[in-house]
């Protein structure tokens, strides 16, 4: 049974898409079986991962029973990586996935979806709304991208009781995995400034030790719709979001989280 992990965040802009997609990528390079949701019903992962070329179902048509989620799913090449786009191509789709989540299908569907592979990357909506807090509710762990702006570490402490709270009420079994300073701009005095005060004041491992630089060949990835690691020249930043695959392993490790990989299970290079 693999971990259900939800990228979210208070505001928008903060890299989730851009870290479900390139985390997922890293994760299914280190041998695991990845498959990240697009659950923002904007639609904005389609885009990235180049998905709408492919495929216009997904989740809303799984919802509505227009198809099995084993036919929403796109894999990639070599089956280690699989996408689920939102599905919503017209407006009356975001509602399908909307009432889903009121009654409670989405985080079943989602749940399905951890017994088929190693990690479920969930790229949800900015926000703590009715839709997050339904995916929240079926998640084992969240990922927080922040940016290291005051606007953003402010926004943190709200996000955190949120999940708090859906943790106390209805899902014990929810973890703050982490959060993960994106797009840092490291020749800015004031982000230095306030990295060291928040990350350096946060309770210990809140943060990840990696850090995502601020790097314009991101943006180029999504125009090209493709993680950053197949584009040539991407060294520094796919190495990054490798580096934060590894970190994430590790705390699995240390934490004891779910053993989403035994090393029995781990499969032959060839
Ligand atoms: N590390 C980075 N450096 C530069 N640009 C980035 C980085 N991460 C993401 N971006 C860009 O910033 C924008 C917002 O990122 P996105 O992942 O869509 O955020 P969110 O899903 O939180 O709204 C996108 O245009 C994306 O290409
Ligand atoms: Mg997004």
């Amino acid at each position: 049974m693999g971990r259900v992990i939800l990228v979210g965040s208070q505001k928008g802009g903060v890299g989730k898409t851009t870290t479900a997609l390139n985390l997922g990528y890293s994760l299914s390079r280190l041998g695991s079986h990845v498959i990240v949701v697009d659950a923002d019903p904007q639609g904005s992962l389609g885009i990235a991962s180049n998905l709408s070329r492919k495929t216009t179902t997904g989740f809303a048509q799984v919802l509505s029973g227009e198809c099995l989620l084993g036919e929403a799913l796109t894999r990639s090449r070599d089956e280690s990586l699989a996408m689920l786009g939102s599905g919503v191509n017209e407006a009356d789709h975001a509602m399908v996935i909307e009432d889903a989540a009121r009654d409670g299908r989405l985080g079943a569907e989602m749940r399905r979806l951890a017994e088929a592979s190693h990690y479920v990357l969930v790229d949800a909506p900015a926000g703590v709304g009715s839709l997050v807090r339904a995916l929240l509710e079926a998640a084992d762990g969240v990922l927080i991208p922040v940016r290291c702006q005051n606007l953003y570490l402010k926004s943190l402490p709200a996000f955190l009781r949120l999940v708090q709270k859906v943790k106390e009420s209805r899902n014990p079994s929810l973890e703050i995995d982490g959060a993960v300073v994106t797009l840092r701009d490291e020749r800015s005095a004031s982000e230095t400034a306030l990295y060291s005060e928040f990350v350096g004041g946060a309770p210990e491992a809140l943060f990840f030790k990696t850090v995502i630089r601020h790097d314009e060949i991101f943006e180029k990835a999504s125009q090209k719709a493709v993680p950053v690691a197949m584009l040539p020249g991407a060294a520094a930043a796919a190495r990054a979001y490798l580096d934060l695959a590894l970190e994430y392993r590790e705390r699995e490790a240390e934490r004891g989280w779910g053993a989403s990989e035994e090393e029995d299970d781990v499969q032959g290079l060839f």
